[in-house]
């Protein structure tokens, strides 16, 4: 039997391919814009979306015994609006996660409504990236189009609705709305009135090792699968990515390295977050904590793109030797899009700090990687807070390739890093999730377990690690100096 897993990022969608026993046949990937029609805002176009997703299906059982798909499941960029008229065409470009136009209704939910009251009705505070406060920005700047609303509903779940008909979700997705109470795992009547919205509009709540329905006959023919192949609820691409590398037990730790990154730990029970963390349901029907940073993978892929103009990541890294790890005196602050965790400030900006005369562009790449590195660790901070002792996670996503990357990351935030054998996260977790909700497997925790290995182990090196431990503090005494000039940038 195969399943298929969708990853729905931001700058593509990767497809792969699944056999029952978890070996990948075949992964297939299609690209697709990304708008920012205005200083910090980030748009994409659901139909972009779903022609990519078609065309890669087709790429991808072509070749194959297509009578042997069993069930597809996907993994999808979370928090992004998608909204339906009632004839369910889009009605505007879908407003992604990485968004940040909602300053003023994301003030006007934390400080009016009160932070108290939001962890009271969804266990969370609210951020610009969450859908709520989309809303509300629709509401107030584009009165005729939220009028129009029929459908509100999150990236991965429009193309389950176009592939099934079934207006659905799941609790992982579901809980970056900012609508779900997701201790009780039921939309929220409160943050729905506050939102102008109704429980009608809302997607139906799964979990997303569950079953929401099977191929309409139409797109079956058009994919050239049979109409019995059933679609599992999928997850928001971090919970699926956790699933795709084992981080399905509590306290297991999975980064991922994207174009954001993200520092995601699995828990049995709901855990009120800091104010600068989520708590969220995980794909496996618990919970779990995430710190978000808005750029990662992608502050190195603007700085060597369109800075340094070179494709040649590791050519670029080469010069970076292990005598100048720690020892840096050029810092980067990653806030290319504003930041989510833990700052949660739309208006912070990127810069580079502490250049002098000898400073060279290795110097100033590697402040890029040790900048995301300390981004990720001040949203570590925030966990630790909590009481939790990490020691070990898994880490994946692109920039997890780079054997750089990960020995700076072991280092500043000082724990093992292991690499599943498969890097594919949110896809290999929508695979996984496709073939629990076919009952190949009793649980998403029993298949984790049985389908996913890891590989090399990065670990930090004491002397390392307190060189970083230095810069770290530097590092974190930056954003506070630098919060009041922001808005004015
Ligand atoms: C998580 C988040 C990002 C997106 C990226 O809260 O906003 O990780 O899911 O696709």
């Amino acid at each position: 039997m195969l399943y298929i897993g969708i990853d729905l990022g931001t700058s593509a969608v990767k497809l792969l391919l699944m056999e029952a026993d978890g070996q990948i046949r075949k992964i297939v990937s299609r690209e697709y814009p990304l708008r920012f029609p205005h200083p910090g805002w980030s748009e994409q176009n659901p139909a972009d979306w779903l022609a990519a997703v078609k065309d890669g299906i087709r790429e991808l059982v072509s070749g194959c015994d297509a009578g042997q798909v069993r069930g597809i499941g996907a993994g999808g960029q979370m928090h992004g609006l998608v909204v339906l008229d009632k004839d369910d065409k889009v009605i505007r470009p879908a407003i992604l996660w990485n968004d940040g136009r909602t300053a003023a209704q994301t003030d006007y939910l934390n400080q009016t409504i009160g932070r108290q009251k939001l962890r009271q009705y969804t266990g969370n505070i609210a951020f610009a990236g969450f859908t709520a406060p989309k809303l509300l920005w629709m509401r107030e700047n584009e009165p005729e189009l939220f009028d129009k609303i029929d459908k509100i509903m999150l990236p991965k779940d429009y193309i389950n609705y176009m592939l099934t008909g079934v207006h659905c979700t799941d609790y992982s997705d579901a809980s970056g709305t900012l609508l779900l109470d997701v201790r009780n795992k039921c939309w929220s009547k409160e943050m729905l009135d506050i939102c102008g919205v109704s429980l009608r509009q809302m997607p139906r709540l799964f979990e997303s090792y569950e079953t929401v329905g099977t191929l309409k006959p139409e797109i079956a023919k058009a994919l050239g699968l049979p109409a019995s192949v059933r679609v599992a609820a999928g997850a928001g691409d971090n919970a699926a990515a956790a699933i795709g590398t084992g981080t399905a037990y509590s306290g297991a730790c999975n980064i991922s390295l994207g174009t954001s990154g993200t520092i995601f730990i699995a828990s049995d029970r709901f855990l009120l977050p800091p104010d600068g963390i989520h708590s969220f349901a995980h794909a496996d029907g618990r919970y779990h904590l995430m710190g978000c940073m808005l750029s990662a993978a992608s502050c190195n892929k603007w700085f060597m793109e369109e800075i340094l103009r070179t494709k040649d990541y590791p050519a670029e890294q080469k010069g970076i030797t292990g005598q100048m790890l720690g020892r840096g005196h050029v810092y980067y602050l990653p806030y290319l899009m504003g930041e989510r965790a833990p700052h949660n400030d739309p208006a912070a900006r990127s810069c580079f700090i502490g250049m002098t005369m000898d400073t060279t562009r290795e110097d100033m790449t590697q402040a890029v990687l040790e900048g995301v590195a300390f981004g990720i660790r001040d949203s570590l901070e925030e966990i630790r807070r909590l009481g939790m002792d990490i020691k070990t996670s898994t880490i994946c996503g692109g920039g997890a390739k780079s054997p750089l990357w990960r020995k700076i990351f072991a280092n500043v935030l000082n724990i093992s890093l292991t690499m599943p054998e498969t890097e594919q996260g949110p896809g290999y977790g929508g695979a996984i999730l496709a073939a629990t909700a076919c009952g190949e497997y009793r649980s998403v925790q029993e298949a984790a377990e049985r389908l996913v290995h890891t590989t090399g182990v990065t670990e930090p090196e004491p002397a390392l690690s307190s060189l970083y431990e230095e810069r770290y503090r530097t590092f974190h005494k930056l954003y506070p100096a630098l919060k009041g000039l922001f808005p004015e940038l």
